[in-house]
């Protein structure tokens, strides 16, 4: 049965109250703008030496007509004064928007293997600027071989940003850089060491990547999969060593065209000529071994920059805008398909999609450098589709739809390596629920969103004793309240409010003992109107207020970032080495 959203009074009183406020909008003047945008993520814990880095500047472009171009490219050469292997990397991309121009997605590979997918924000002002630092740690191995360890020297650096220059002028211009840090990492002054990224049992890098991308992706569109429905299933064929005895893959995605809202589709679309985007809330990204369906993950809703009011995202993104969340799936337990040293078939997918979806994989691996050969066995493969029950009641252009969706999967599997003989179990809670609420005539919308996961990925010795275990809990809410009139010259006036949650808990465990205990909560509220006119990105007018906050506890630290923004301006910035303090003033 579907349970009616609360009827929020404002949403009523919006209506009545849309021409006066229309009225007193004005055009914020683009100097008033802040110009550089924000994330504010954890900054990567780093080392302690000085000088700490040796930087490299791998990639330097201008996007201006890139649409259905290759991406740009670099060859790579380590210089030799830089050292390397060390215990950080961090990829910093440094951008700025010559004029106003049309948010864009964007990507970043070493080789074909994905290291970055990114949104631009949407630059309203000439001169907006940005930059993103991400923690790439994770992909050591594809830099061994950048340094000239194998494959010595031939490796390139490449990016993607389709842009168009045609009607909105501004041109990206990019910098890609990466900086090498060395020496015992420090406990900074937030005190953490450990990173929200790092949510496997695998706190050592992977010591080999191999990408699950479109091949000769330098020559056609890049290096990501299109996926364009339910029965689109993209796959690459990959060899693993016979002695590999751990594997992760990890996906990146990102939503297009009629999907760019998926998260806000509701059964049956109230809009005029909506059909398109009427198949609902609800999304799996999932992977299959030679068919086999090996897990999935419900994305989590990231809000481009273009999406809903354009003011509430400047100068601070939407959570997860500039450095999209990746998905983890460990396939571990289905090792033993792999070792036969042939290649298989690694699938990509997304259930319910429509045109389209860019995605592409990391296969992480992990070597036994002791053995030449590793066995492992699939014990057990627990995978009933999600269920998933879908609601509409829809008269005219009113009414509401829900999509309710929950699921348990659970593979184990052993693996007889050097280390003994290990087996690694998987399972996944998964509880999901969508509505989307259409009232007065379509003119008011109300979206509600929640994703709750638990994921615990156990390794055991001789299956008995627990070796490892990590414990990963999501909950993603979002609410989203919109409500429109049409204003004289085809224009729409909206009005909207938002409060979306990224809340993650990650709990590790080594034999027996607890090794690190991290929550993360992001949280983002903004309320504000905009004037749009159809089929254009650009807003006539806008304004919103937001307020973005950024927690991340680790042991005894903390760290903490809360940002507020009123009419486009940067108002208050606080960093806090205590939540507590903060959450006081
Ligand atoms: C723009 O900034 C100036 C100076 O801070 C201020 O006086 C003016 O009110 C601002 N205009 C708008 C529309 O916010
Ligand atoms: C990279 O190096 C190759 C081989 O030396 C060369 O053919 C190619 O033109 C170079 N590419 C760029 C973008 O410099
Ligand atoms: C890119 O690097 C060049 C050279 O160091 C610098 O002049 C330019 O301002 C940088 N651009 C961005 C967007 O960071
Ligand atoms: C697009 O940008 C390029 C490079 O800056 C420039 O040469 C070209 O004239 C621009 N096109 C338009 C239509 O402005
Ligand atoms: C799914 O997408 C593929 C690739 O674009 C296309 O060939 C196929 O016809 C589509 N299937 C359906 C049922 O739309
Ligand atoms: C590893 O352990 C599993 C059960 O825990 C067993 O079925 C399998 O035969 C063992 N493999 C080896 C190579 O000993």
């Amino acid at each position: 049965m579907r349970r009616p959203i609360i009827h929020l009074p404002w949403s009523i009183l919006l209506v009545c109250t849309l021409s006066s406020a229309a009225s007193s909008l004005q055009k914020i003047p683009a100097s008033n703008l802040t110009l550089e945008h924000f994330d504010p993520t954890l900054p990567p814990a780093l080392t302690s030496q000085t000088p700490p880095k040796c930087s490299v500047l791998v990639l330097q472009h201008e996007f201006a007509n890139t649409v259905g171009e290759p991406p740009a490219i670099a060859n790579y050469s380590h210089p030799p004064e830089c050292p390397f292997p060390g215990p950080r990397v961090v990829l910093e991309l440094s951008v700025s928007a010559s004029d106003v121009q049309k948010d864009r997605i964007a990507a970043v590979w070493v080789d074909s293997a994905e290291l970055l997918r990114t949104a631009t924000p949407l630059p309203m002002s000439p001169g907006t600027f940005w930059s993103v630092q991400k923690d790439v740690t994770r992909y050591t191995a594809l830099f061994r071989r950048l340094c000239g360890g194998f494959g010595g020297g031939t490796a390139t650096v490449s990016m993607m940003l389709e842009n168009s220059n045609a009607t909105l002028p501004g041109v990206y211009s990019a910098n890609v850089t990466l900086h090498f840090y060395r020496g015992p990492l420090s406990a900074n002054r937030f005190g953490y060491v450990a990173h929200p990224t790092a949510k496997d049992i695998y706190r050592r890098p992977a010591d080999l990547i191999l990408p699950i991308s479109q091949e000769n992706g330098e020559c056609s569109s890049g290096f990501w999969f299109r996926v364009d429905n339910d029965t689109d299933i993209p796959t690459a064929a990959v060899a693993v060593p016979r002695n590999t005895r751990r594997v992760v893959l990890e996906i990146f995605a990102s939503y297009h065209a009629n999907e760019e809202f998926w998260y806000a589709n509701p059964l049956r679309s109230a809009y005029n000529g909506g059909g398109a985007y009427a198949n609902g809330g609800f999304r799996q990204i999932y992977a299959a071994v030679d068919g086999l369906f090996a897990g999935g993950h419900i994305p989590f809703a990231v809000i481009y920059p273009g999406a809903v009011n354009p003011y509430f995202w400047s100068p601070v993104a939407a959570i997860g805008a500039f450095n999209l969340p990746t998905y983890d799936i460990d396939l571990t337990p289905f090792l033993s398909m792999f070792l036969d040293g042939q290649p298989h078939e690694i699938g990509l997918g997304v259930r319910d999609s429509q045109p389209y979806w860019l995605l592409s994989g990391n296969l992480h691996l992990w070597i036994d450098a002791w053995s030449d050969a590793v066995t492992a066995g699939l014990v057990e493969y627990r995978a009933p589709p999600l269920k998933v029950n879908r609601h509409a009641e829809w008269r005219n252009s009113e009414g509401g739809s829900e999509i309710n969706a929950e699921g348990l999967v659970k593979f184990s599997g052993w693996v007889s390596s050097s280390e003994g003989n290990m087996t690694t179990t998987v399972r996944q809670k998964v509880k999901f629920r969508s509505q989307v609420e259409v009232q007065n005539r379509g003119a008011v919308t109300q979206v509600e969103l929640m994703n709750k996961e638990r994921l615990a990925v156990t390794v055991m010795r001789g299956g008995q004793q627990t070796a490892a275990r990590v414990q990963v809990f999501v909950e993603t809410p979002l609410q989203l309240q919109m409500s429109r009139v049409n204003a004289v010259g085809g224009a729409v006036f909206e009005r909207g409010r938002l409060s979306h949650q990224l809340q993650e808990t990650v709990n590790l465990n080594e034999n027996g003992q607890a090794v690190s205990f991290g929550v993360l909560m992001d949280r983002q509220d903004a309320e504000g109107s905009v004037l749009k006119r159809e089929g254009e990105a650009q807003p006539v007018w806008g304004s919103g207020n937001s307020r973005s906050s950024y927690k991340y506890r680790n042991g005894n630290s903390c760290y903490l970032r809360t940002l507020t923004t009123v009419e486009g301006v940067l108002k208050a910035d606080l960093t806090s080495a205590s939540c507590a303090a903060v959450a006081e003033a």
